[in-house]
């Protein structure tokens, strides 16, 4: 029985809403704002009064894994929130409809303490039909999950709890996932391991459906006089994509299953990206930024400045676009602080130099 009945009634009531509500941005974040509020009153977990919100990371081979607290934040942010959790619905529908089994195993890496995108659809689909594995590097954060599943009863819905790195993770043969969820990324796919738990995972499970489906980072060149007007969702205003502010530099990288097929299987500490050529820009103000784009699941994505996830970054390593012409190649470092690297390759422009 159930020791927080009502918290749950309540919960997939709020998760309904969070999945098919599209009114204002307004409302959708107050839906959200209730729902991480059951997670939060039900798990025990508070961050200590003396502590810093970095208390608590810890830096792996593949990345950073940010401290709990930190982690339980990330739930708030409303947008990211809602797409993905409707990004996982769609991928467990999905899932559904192609199993004959009957069952639908998610593997959530990178639960952090709420199990955000997780626990609110145990109370959509019925344990005998969908099981989730819930694993953190952080015992904290496992622990917590464990509290909110118990107090609302949802226990049945758990395979199994896991605290470990996901990038050392071997996936048990008997309970292969058919959905491979993670949200450990930042913006540009810097800092957290997303890739290399990605890449992990998807190799001992390649017939699962990956959540996020794809992110994508193109590069662009922007009006940095213009900057202030950028901070617009572009799910709010789509026009804010065709802003003349903005020359794309095209594609940089993707990680995507298909994108991940085509890296090579070995130990290199770089993984292949693409290259762009500056063109002649209008402007001096002009200056080279990183865009991403998260798809979810199929129809649920998010666009630049929806969620910090989705922010742009500056690409500091080019240092000069006055003369137009210069290209440059870009590789996604691994290690301890992954992120995409550009460094310059030829120069096409007629006089341009290269100290
Ligand atoms: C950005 S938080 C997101 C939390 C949660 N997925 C959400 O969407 O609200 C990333 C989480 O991934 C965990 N994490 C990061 N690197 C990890 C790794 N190598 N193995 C297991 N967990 C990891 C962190 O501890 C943290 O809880």
């Amino acid at each position: 029985m159930p020791t927080d009945v009502a918290n749950t009634k309540e919960l997939k009531r709020l998760t309904n809403e969070a999945l098919t509500y599209s009114g204002s941005r307004g409302i959708l974040a107050a839906i959200v704002d209730e729902l991480v509020g059951i997670l939060e009153s039900v798990s025990g977990f508070r961050m200590s009064q003396e502590e810093s919100l970095t208390d608590g990371e810890t830096v792996c081979d593949h990345g950073l894994a940010i401290s709990p607290a930190q982690a339980g934040c990330c739930a708030g942010e409303y947008q990211r929130t809602a797409i993905f959790l409707r990004g996982a619905h769609s991928a467990i529908m999905q899932a559904l409809e192609a199993n004959s089994r009957g069952i639908v195993r998610v593997l959530y890496a990178g639960s952090g303490p709420y199990a955000t995108l997780a626990v609110p659809l145990m109370t959509i689909f019925p344990p005998e039909k969908v099981k989730f594995t819930i694993l953190d590097l952080h015992p904290e954060s496992i622990q917590s999950v464990r509290s909110i599943v118990s107090e609302l009863g949802l226990q049945c819905s758990v395979e199994s709890y896991v605290v470990t790195d996901a990038c050392n993770y071997t996936i048990p043969p008997r309970s292969l996932p058919d959905i491979l969820l993670c949200e450990a990324m930042s913006t540009a796919l810097e800092k957290e391991p997303q890739v290399g738990i990605a890449r992990h995972l998807l190799s001992q499970a390649p017939d699962a459906i990956m959540v996020p489906e794809s992110v994508q980072i193109e590069a662009f060149l922007v009006d940095t006089s213009d900057e202030p007007d950028m901070i617009i969702p572009e799910s709010e205003d789509p026009s804010e994509s065709q802003k003349p502010n903005r020359i794309s530099l095209g594609p940089v990288f993707e990680l995507s299953k298909a994108a991940i097929r085509s890296w090579p299987p070995t130990e290199a500490d770089s993984l292949p990206a693409q290259s762009i050529q500056l063109p002649l820009i209008p402007k001096p103000s002009y200056r080279p930024f990183l865009f991403t784009t998260i798809i979810a699941y199929g129809e649920h994505v998010l666009l630049t400045h929806d969620c910090n996830l989705t922010g742009i970054r500056e690409i500091m390593e080019i240092d000069s676009v006055a003369a137009g012409g210069d290209s440059y190649q870009f590789s996604y470092l691994l290690g301890q602080n992954p992120r995409l690297v550009a460094e310059a390759s030829e120069s096409h422009a007629p006089g341009s130099r290269r100290d």
